[in-house]
């Protein structure tokens, strides 16, 4: 049996990305771990909570000790790493957690996977991995910086990221790169556009306007609106994770996008229009200092080498998406009370 160490699971992709995996491969284990952030709401894995296939463990990926614990008593055969501070304007106010977990963090897991994988851990040259292990780091296409209006991000251009979080996923990518290329260690790296879906949370851009519409509030726009985003459904992101994951080639870098360009401004008054709302809730803000332009995924070697596409249009994927937040006003609202984070204490007060 396999079991995958899947690292904030709890967030908005790690949640989809580990149902997904509960439900696929009910042979195997899946291995959740969070530290339960601001961002971290075991409220997203209802649906799964008591599956014999399935753990939760509340971690920190920093903890050295703790991450060590999870190995010395699971066969971790995989990591995926998804736990990181996410959010660009979070990044802005504080930034030094955002290195610790991102880096740090991303590190610890890195180090101590290679302990329980290598052959022989004690041998600095043996370069040697028990069958079949994989550690796989999910990235973000913000490593690249910013394109101007024409081309796309492909998988070998030099990264140059401009916000403290893309930075700090960078450097998260240069160090897996690093073990692979000194101690052999079976890595991938991915590498995706903004995602959207059930379970974001409400402080990114479209749970955020689809939220604002609802309440009748002031839609924050930054600067002129027009920047550009090439956005993916979370599902589709997930199943290209798990492709990589089996099919992957050690070593190899893949980007993951939905072509999907917009503009943000088009993004948030195509919500209005869903909600039947008014544009005069647009309010234009400043601008997010060093606000990336525009990104843009060329997805070609993880379609032409590993066989993925995604599912989804842009048009059935929003609808969907804003009618999962119409019908689940309550996730939203426990989010907004604070009481998500109550869930924890009163599901596992017992262990
Ligand atoms: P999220 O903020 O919703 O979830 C992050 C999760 O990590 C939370 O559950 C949080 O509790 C956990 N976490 C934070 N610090 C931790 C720590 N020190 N130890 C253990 N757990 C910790 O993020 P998301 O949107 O689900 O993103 C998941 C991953 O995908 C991140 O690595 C992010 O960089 C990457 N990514 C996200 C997007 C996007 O559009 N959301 C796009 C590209 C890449
Ligand atoms: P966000 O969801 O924060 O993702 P990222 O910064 O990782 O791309 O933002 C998406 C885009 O929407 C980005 O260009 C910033 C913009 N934005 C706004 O205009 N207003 C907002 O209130 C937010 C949260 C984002």
């Amino acid at each position: 049996m396999k079991t995958v160490l899947v690292t904030g699971g709890a967030g908005f992709i790690g949640s989809n990305f580990v149902k997904l995996m509960v439900k696929k491969y009910p042979d195997y284990n899946i291995i959740n771990i969070d530290a339960l952030t601001y961002a971290g709401n075991l409220e997203n894995l209802k649906d799964i909570e008591g599956k014999s296939n399935y753990t939760f463990i509340k971690a920190d990926i920093r903890d050295k000790e703790k991450i060590e614990n999870i190995f010395e008593s699971n066969d971790v055969s995989a990591v995926v790493n998804f736990a990181a501070e996410s959010h660009v304007d979070r990044s802005i106010e504080e930034p030094e957690v955002f290195l610790t977990t991102n880096i740090i963090g991303t590190q610890v897991l890195l180090d101590t996977a290679k302990k329980y994988w290598k052959v022989n851990s004690e041998d600095k040259y043996c370069k040697e991995y028990k069958s079949g292990v994989k550690f796989l780091q999910v990235s973000t296409d913000e490593v690249y910086g910013a394109l101007g209006k024409t081309g796309m991000f492909i998988e070998t251009m030099p990264l140059m990221p401009n916000s403290p979080y893309s930075a700090s996923k960078a450097s998260a990518d240069m160090i897996v790169r690093a073990y692979h290329e000194t101690f052999g260690m079976p890595v991938n790296i991915t590498r995706c556009s903004n995602n959207y879906g059930p379970y974001q949370f409400p402080e990114k851009l479209i749970p955020l306007v689809i939220n604002n519409c609802l309440k009748q509030k002031d839609l924050p726009v930054y600067g002129d609106g027009m920047q550009v985003r090439d956005w993916l459904h979370v599902s589709d992101h997930c199943s290209a994770i798990d492709t990589v994951l089996h099919k992957g080639k050690d070593g190899e870098v893949y980007n993951i996008g939905g072509n999907n360009e917009r503009a943000n401004i088009d993004i948030v008054k195509l919500i209005i229009k869903t909600l039947d709302k008014s544009e005069d809730l647009i309010k234009y803000v400043k601008d997010r200092p060093g606000h990336d332009r525009r990104y843009a995924i060329d997805n070609t070697k993880i379609t032409t080498q590993l066989g993925w596409s995604p599912a989804y249009t842009f048009e059935k994927g929003i609808k969907e998406t804003i009618q999962w937040y119409l019908d689940n006003t309550e996730w939203i609202e426990n989010i907004i009370t604070g009481d998500y984070a109550n869930y924890y204490s009163n599901m596992y007060s017992n262990i």
